[in-house]
Parts: C-alpha cells; structure tokens; sequence
C-alpha cells in the first residue's frame, strides 16, 4: 500500500455545518473537537490567487454577489464570509490557501485540498493551487491530499507538482473510473459513501490504493465502513463522531 499519513477522520469544508464552511472559524471548531485532518475547497481569484470557497457564486456563503473567480483577492478578501452562518462570525474572511497552509502546518494538522475550479478554470486551477501547496507545504513531512471530481484539473496538478500526493473524487461509478485514478497517479479514490462497498474497497487496495469517503454523518454508515476497512472518512459531524476514539462514537 503507498503511504498514507492521513488521519481515518477528517472534517468536511474545515468543520463547516457547525461553523462557517470553508473559514478558519470552521477549521478552529474543528480542533476543538479533536479533529486532526481537514478537506476543504480551493479555487482562484482573477488575480490567482487560491482561495477557499464551495459554490462558483459568492452568494449562498459571503455578503458577496456573483462569480468568485470574477473579483479579485484583494476585492475577495474584504468580504464577510461568516455572517451568513450566525451573528457570532459576522466578519469571518474568506481565507486564502496560504492562511490556511500556516493554520494547519503550526498545529500539525493534515489537508486534504479539493481543487473546485469555476467552471472552465479546471487546468488553471489544478495547476495553481499544486503549485502553490508544493510551494507552503515545501519542508514538512506530511503534504496535502490534493483530490478533484475534474481528472484535468489533477492532470494538470500532477504536471506542476508530481510529488504531491492526488485522489480522484467521484459520485458515482461511472464508466472508466479506476483507470483514470491509475492512470493520474492516485493514492486515493474519494467516493460518495453510498456507493463505497466491500467490491470497491477491494479493487483500490489491491492496486495500492487507499479508499475514502465523503460526506458520512450517520453512525450506521460510519460503522459499515469502518467495518470494511475504509481509510479515511469526511464527515460534518465532528460533534458526534470522535476522531480520537477507536469506535465510531455517536
Ligand atoms: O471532498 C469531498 C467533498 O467535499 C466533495 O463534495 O460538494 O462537499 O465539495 P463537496
Ligand atoms: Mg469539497
């Protein structure tokens, strides 16, 4: 099997049902729960720059409006990212890839980067956002997780920074699926939860692979996998499942 240093549980969006998604706010919850590994979404400014952000839109998580990838970091930044979520993150930014690096390499956290391009943006971003990772991430032992549910965008991180460690994410099992993960340099595949079974889990392992899944909320879920021997789980629901317990806790 290559080399996994990654944590089995890992906060989705940094923690961010019970926090403002994809905040350093979410990240902190996170911790405080236990939570040693984190996934979160990175895209690009129109200047470049990487950025942590779901939705192509400002909208649904920001007091911004219209295409991210439209504004600049400097327009970006000044936006408030938390308000949305409650009163209590009124003011929370949108962090760039950079804040964050420095977040979880002091506390000695592990991240698993999902590059979400804006749509047309895929070779850009994979090769932005890998570029940049190998470049905060250049003297510590554990790198990040870079995944994407766009094979482009992996190919292109894969050229700009080969030894960083990539999964590809999937929601369901379409045709042609594995090779591509084999054929991108996967150590991971990163699957909806419902569609990951004993088959799958089998099939990865025996190419070397690690199998993961995202986003389990439900302990009966959580049980069935672990069961399976499933290697890494994203979850929203650090306040219930307890990464530090050898049992799933809920
Ligand atoms: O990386 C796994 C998961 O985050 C993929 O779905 O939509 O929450 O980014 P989404
Ligand atoms: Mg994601």
């Amino acid at each position: 099997m290559k080399d996994w240093p990654y944590p089995l549980w890992i906060a989705h969006r940094g923690a961010g049902k019970l926090a403002p998604e994809n905040t350093l706010a979410a990240f902190r919850l996170g911790a405080s729960h236990g939570y040693r590994a984190f996934e979160c979404d990175v895209k690009l400014s129109a200047d470049g720059v990487p950025f942590l952000l779901h939705d192509a839109e400002l909208e649904r998580t920001s007091s911004g409006a219209g295409a991210a990838s439209k504004l600049s970091w400097s327009e970006l930044s000044r936006l408030d990212a938390g308000g949305w979520h409650g009163r209590g993150f009124a003011g929370e930014p949108l962090p760039s890839l950079e804040g964050i690096a420095a977040y979880c390499i002091r506390n000695g956290f592990a991240l698993n980067i999902e590059i979400k391009p804006a749509p047309g943006d895929e070779v850009q971003t994979g090769r932005a956002v890998a570029a940049e990772a190998l470049r905060l991430w250049a003297d510590e032992p554990v790198q990040p997780l870079l995944s994407s549910f766009q094979p482009e965008a992996l190919k292109a991180a894969r050229d700009a920074a080969p030894s960083l460690p990539r999964a590809l994410l999937i929601d369901t099992l379409r045709d042609g699926w594995f090779d591509e993960a084999q054929m991108l340099g996967c150590v991971a595949v990163v699957t909806n939860f419902r569609i990951m079974d004993a088959s799958v889990i089998a099939k990865l392992h025996a190419a070397t692979m690690r199998a993961v899944v995202y986003t389990v909320n439900d302990a009966i879920e959580a049980r069935r996998l672990v069961a399976l021997g499933i290697d890494g789980i994203i979850t929203d629901a650090v306040d219930r499942f307890s990464p530090t317990a050898s049992g799933v806790c809920a």
